[in-house]
């Protein structure tokens, strides 16, 4: 990378975003992103730090090496059924995480995404033979110990979710998922669920409130069932989860949101699409993520959740919000007022990497969203609001950032 194309430019004091622990999904269907070297400080900069992706892309799995961060990445579902065959997965493995290894921190393979609800029943039939393959390959290469299999999945494998406590899942799925949800109990491998309250509140305007969907304050529901109380529907959402794992046998299996967000721009008819509602989705999810507690029906399990997505990605098919789950443009500003200012960055013309489980999976309408924020910028009294258990990473990120703008402000 030429020096001159770095031009980092720095425009304004960058603020440390809030987080506890939080993962953000990286998704590249887009001509016009910066390079993954150049996301780097982006990732550090909302405090990120676990990424999933959609692909194994090796600019980015090479440019995260050393930092730290954790990776998830994916196979996209149209490698499923070569999968199946243990001889193509451990060459996948070989070439797309054990060579990364230990350098990039990989803990995990998403193999497909929502491929349930596809309702494609040769593409499900190839989902659990392929996780297993991939399993093989890990433990053949001694890494299942730091490499988990995994799959996520859209929440409609739901057959009903309200109240939280009959969450169930659909009654065709069962047969799929019981073997599924067995495979990742004995691999001690996460739950993946991917999780958009926008969309309930998009498809019911009327009758879902908008400050349930939003964390914002509103009396909430009470579960008839548990008698426990909901302030929001993704809360509500995850429980359901929970009871539709817990009817099957698997109360233990720990569930990992692998996506939330919510556009920041979208059609006419995608009513709640706006930078407004996209700033408090993500900036009140941040906060409850670092209050580090659980659900109403979890207390004490953390949230483990993936923010969709890092930018907006131009080349989405679909209504306009897929194109604006982002919390970043392109050129590395942020999509709307983020509690840091972002890093502005020439155009590093990095080309899809055609994400395809991702492309795929939006055009039915779920893989996607975005962002979140911190409390406005004021770099005054935007440190003391910092819980003191994150206080300390947010000042390495600030005084890294710092440094890294100090250096390349040279150019
Ligand atoms: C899949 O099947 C379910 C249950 O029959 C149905 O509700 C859903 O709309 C279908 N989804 C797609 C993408 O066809
Ligand atoms: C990026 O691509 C566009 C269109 O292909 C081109 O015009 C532009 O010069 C490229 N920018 C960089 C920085 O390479
Ligand atoms: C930042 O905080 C200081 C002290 O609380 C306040 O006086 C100032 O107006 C704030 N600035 C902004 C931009 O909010």
């Amino acid at each position: 990378m030429e020096d001159s194309k770095l031009a980092l430019l720095f425009t304004g004091f960058l603020l440390p975003v809030l987080v506890a622990s939080v993962g953000i999904n990286y998704g590249q269907i887009a001509n016009n992103l910066p390079s993954p070297e150049h996301v780097v400080p982006l990732v550090k900069a909302i405090g990120a730090t676990r990424v999933k992706l959609y692909d194994a892309d090796p600019k980015v799995l090479k440019a995260f090496a050393n930092t730290g961060v954790e990776f998830i990445v994916g196979l996209g579902n149209e490698y499923l059924s070569k999968m199946t065959d243990p001889a193509n997965a451990q060459a996948w493995v070989k070439a797309n995480v054990q060579c990364y290894l230990p350098a990039t921190k990989i803990t995990s393979i998403a193999v497909g995404n929502e491929v349930l609800t596809f309702n494609d029943t040769s593409l499900s039939g190839c989902l659990l033979p392929a996780m297993q393959s991939v399993h093989t390959a890990l433990v053949n290469l001694k890494l299942d110990s730091q490499v988990t299999v995994t799959t996520a999945h859209s929440v409609a494998i739901l057959q009903s979710s309200y109240p939280p406590s009959t969450g169930a899942f659909r009654q065709d799925l069962k047969g799929c998922i019981a073997p599924i949800l067995d495979f990742l109990s004995k691999t001690c491998s996460p739950f993946l669920i991917n999780a958009y309250p926008f969309f309930a509140y998009k498809a019911d305007p009327k009758q879902v409130s908008l400050d349930f969907v939003l964390f914002q304050p509103n009396a909430g529901i009470v579960d008839p069932g548990t008698k426990l109380h909901y302030d929001n529907m993704l809360f509500a959402q995850i429980d359901a989860v929970y009871a539709a794992l817990s009817s099957l046998g698997y109360k233990k299996l720990p569930v990992q949101i692998s996506e939330t967000g919510w556009p920041s721009k979208g059609d006419e008819d995608e009513i709640g699409a706006s930078p407004e509602n996209a700033k408090k989705y993500n900036g009140n999810l941040l906060k409850l993520i670092n209050q580090k507690k659980g659900t109403p029906a979890r207390p004490n399990s953390d949230l483990n959740i993936f923010v969709f997505a890092m930018f907006n990605e131009n080349m989405k098919p679909g209504p306009t919000s897929e194109r604006n789950y982002g919390l970043f443009k392109p050129d590395g500003t942020p999509s709307y007022g983020l509690g840091f200012s972002g890093i502005a960055v020439s155009s590093g013309n990095s080309t899809s990497t055609g994400s395809g489980s991702s492309s795929s999976s939006s055009s039915s309408g779920t893989n996607g969203p975005s962002i979140y924020l911190s409390p406005p910028a004021n770099s005054s009294s935007g440190y003391l609001a910092i819980s003191s258990s994150t206080e300390r990473f947010a000042w390495s990120t600030w005084a890294m950032l710092g440094m890294g703008f100090m250096s390349m402000a040279a150019y």
